[in-house]
């Protein structure tokens, strides 16, 4: 049956927990464990928590076990994609522990990766077919999304427009999926299906764009902010600073990167957060969120329903 919206999901996220540990048990011992690594050192669990949300809407029967299955099949894939992610960028932090390179090594990180991959794509085979085309579509955009931001704007192409579209296939499909994965396992209409499907790729830019200006703006994000300035990285408010024409903003863009002390990160972020640039990439996120929110105009007013909304508010604050 249709569970009730917010009394169980604690219950549910524990039950999908141990579900994750078990299902990602190696032959091996090493394998398990390179698995578990990352896989449950935490993560916010944000598309599992979308399939279970967009489950509840609708009257229709929900299979628990499939429901679980979908829920499993969004963040074993997800965290998959991170143990790639994290060889590509090098990066020596995840969920707050050493990163599985720094741990095991490239070589190791990438098939853990792969095994991760697998037993995503055994268990989206229990779902059905149109799941398992859902779910490789999916793939197959997070993978071209990574190829384009390694790669970089083609010529002549506008770099807002390849950022956007980099973050739309390397994070908002999924989330999108993970948005359509819930809604399928209740059996919705397509049109309702759709505008889930809609609404998770709005989000998903929304969430991701955020995470852009939470660099500048945020004391408690968990990382310290400026984070992405001092490595180079492009954000949305660079990205609105690089058309500005004034002097000063080009000076302060040819300051951005690895050469940076902690005096100029500091300084740098104080001077942003009051640039016009952040209320306009603030603009952005907001855009995106509100186009997330009208998709849902859709679905009949339910405690799921006003659950997605509040994930999306948690995106403009
Ligand atoms: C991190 O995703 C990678 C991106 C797509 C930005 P999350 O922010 O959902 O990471 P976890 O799952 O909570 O660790
Ligand atoms: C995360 O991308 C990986 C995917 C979305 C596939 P990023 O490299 O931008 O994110 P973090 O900062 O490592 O989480
Ligand atoms: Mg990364
Ligand atoms: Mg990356």
């Amino acid at each position: 049956m249709a569970g009730d919206t917010t009394g169980d999901t604690s219950a549910w996220l524990a039950r999908v927990e141990s579900k994750l540990a078990a299902i990602t048990q190696a032959d091996s011992p090493f394998v398990t464990d390179a698995s578990h690594h990352i896989l449950i050192a935490g993560g916010k669990r944000l598309r599992p928590l979308l399939v279970d949300l967009t489950s509840q809407i609708g009257d229709g029967p929900v299979d628990q076990d499939n429901l679980d299955s979908a829920a499993l099949v969004v963040e074993l894939t997800h965290v998959a994609s991170l143990y790639h992610d994290d060889v590509m960028d090098e990066a020596v932090l995840r969920r707050g522990v050493e990163s599985a390179n720094l741990r095991y090594g490239n070589t190791v990180a990438i098939l853990t990766g792969d095994y991760l991959f697998a037993r995503a794509s055994w268990l989206v085979a229990t779902l059905g077919t149109e799941f398992v085309a859902l779910q490789a579509e999916t793939f197959a955009r997070m993978v071209q999304g990574q190829i384009a931001e390694f790669k970089g704007p083609a010529t002549g192409e506008d770099e807002m427009d390849h950022y956007l579209k980099v973050l739309s296939d390397k994070t908002a499909a999924l989330i999108s999926t993970s948005a359509m994965f819930g809604g399928m396992v209740a059996n919705l209409d397509a049109p309702v299906l759709a505008a889930l499907g809609r609404f998770g790729e709005a989000m998903g830019m929304a969430f991701q764009l955020h995470d852009d200006v939470i660099d500048i703006t945020s004391d408690a994000s968990g990382k310290s902010p400026g984070t992405d300035l001092r490595q180079g990285v492009t954000t949305l408010p660079i990205l609105l600073l690089r058309r500005s024409e004034d002097p000063a903003d080009k000076q302060l863009l040819a300051s951005l990167g690895p050469g940076m002390t902690d005096e100029q990160v500091a300084e740098t972020v104080a001077v942003l957060r009051a640039h016009p640039v952040l209320d306009q990439a603030r603009e952005v996120v907001a855009g995106y969120a509100r186009q997330a929110d009208a998709e849902l105009d859709i679905l009949p007013q339910c405690a799921a329903k006003d659950a997605l909304l509040a994930l999306t508010a948690e995106m403009t604050n």
